[in-house]
């Protein structure tokens, strides 16, 4: 705990964990990359096989949750739903489903409350950083994040390490079920074995563009996050963490949905930040906004050139994505969250904010 509070060279507890983030997955992987690939890291939780999976959890770890949705639909076509933890009364699971209940604390009580509702009937498997916490204790199955302990009210690194321990843990389900096979989940896996490097390239790629670009956009009072398919729950974490930390508004769309409504926000200047991973339609929507003038600010470009910076023309990263044999990875362009995070903290800053205790929050809510 005393290390987690030293900040050592950082000016605050947030640079410093968005940095961690390379080192904390390479970690996760040295756990627990071999036991995914064989079907062992799920048969040691113990739970009984599934038909269909329910992901509940708020914030960013949602966001988490939506990545590993994603990815479970893709990869082993089970029919996979994400639940609003504060909303779960509206949710009607069938038997054979199993709710994988995400939170860092552990002690959001939302969650908790989700938990009174689903626990009879279901197994929950929790993914929290916290094994000493009440999900922990109440769930059937507990899954350790591995993130080490987070103090910025802003969660980053946690983010990160839940995907991966999530996708991970459902790699290996779909092997011990043999919806996969374990070449497969070999090569799955092995490409995950990329991400510590991809998410320290995308920082190195970004550190020294964010600043110029963040002065381009500060005044607007608000923005728009796009993103298609498994780069969808991006846009969603990078909206929320610029809400969170510099109080300007700021949505995240499905970019096909932007002809239907959003595009009467974009005027001169408007800043929209687009998720690219390699969905092509999504050029068409870029081009939309364009077109009335927006500032387009790209994070990824697969395999794209960096472009000179300048307005309309703010490409943050520009690193393949993690790619399979499968084409693009089930879990969506995971580097592209490191860009969304110092974009946020860099506006932050710039506009005098705290962004290690955003005002109105708290790191862990305990109350409905
Ligand atoms: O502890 P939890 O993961 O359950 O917290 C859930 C949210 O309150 C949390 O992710 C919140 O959205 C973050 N402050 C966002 O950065």
């Amino acid at each position: 705990a005393a290390e987690a509070l030293d900040l050592g060279d950082h000016t605050d507890h947030m640079a410093k964990e968005i940095e961690e983030q390379p080192a904390v997955v390479a970690e996760i992987l040295d756990r627990i990359a071999g036991r995914a690939v064989d079907g062992s890291m799920w048969a040691g939780l113990g739970l009984a096989p599934f038909e269909r999976v329910a992901v509940a959890a708020c914030g960013t770890s949602l966001n988490a949750g939506q990545v590993i949705a994603t990815a479970l639909r893709g990869l082993g076509g089970v029919p996979t739903d994400t639940v609003v933890a504060s909303e779960a009364d509206q949710a009607v699971l069938t038997p054979g489903t199993l709710v994988v209940a995400i939170s860092q604390s552990g002690e959001t009580a939302d969650v908790l409350r989700a938990l009174d509702r689903f626990a009879d009937r279901h197994q929950v498997l929790a993914l929290t950083n916290n094994l000493h916490s009440s999900l922990a204790r109440r769930a059937d199955a507990v899954l350790d994040c591995h993130a080490g302990p987070e103090i910025g009210v802003a969660a980053t690194k946690t983010f990160t390490a839940q995907v991966v321990v999530g996708v991970s843990a459902m790699i290996s389900a779909l092997v011990a079920s043999g919806r996969i096979d374990r070449s497969r989940a070999l090569a799955l896996v092995g490409d995950m074995q990329r991400l510590p490097g991809l998410l320290a390239g995308a920082a190195e790629a970004s550190a020294d563009r964010i600043p110029l670009l963040v002065s381009s956009v500060r005044d607007a009072s608000g923005f728009l996050f796009l993103g298609r398919g498994a780069g969808l729950p991006f846009a969603a974490e990078g909206a929320l963490k610029l809400k969170e930390l510099s109080y300007r508004w700021a949505e995240a769309y499905p970019a096909g949905e932007l002809k239907h409504g959003p595009l009467a926000l974009v005027t001169d200047g408007t800043p929209v930040v687009v998720v690219e991973n390699g969905e092509h339609k999504i050029q068409a929507n870029v081009a939309e906004v364009r077109a009335r003038g927006g500032f387009v600010i790209t994070i990824g470009g697969v395999g794209a050139d960096v472009p000179a910076l300048g307005r309309d023309a703010g490409r943050l990263l520009s690193r393949r994505t993690a790619v399979t044999d499968q084409g693009m990875s089930t879990w969506g362009p995971l580097e592209s969250v490191v860009p969304l995070q110092m974009l946020a903290r860099e506006l932050a800053l710039q506009l005098g904010c705290d962004v290690d205790k955003p005002r109105n929050l708290a790191k862990s809510v305990t109350v409905e």
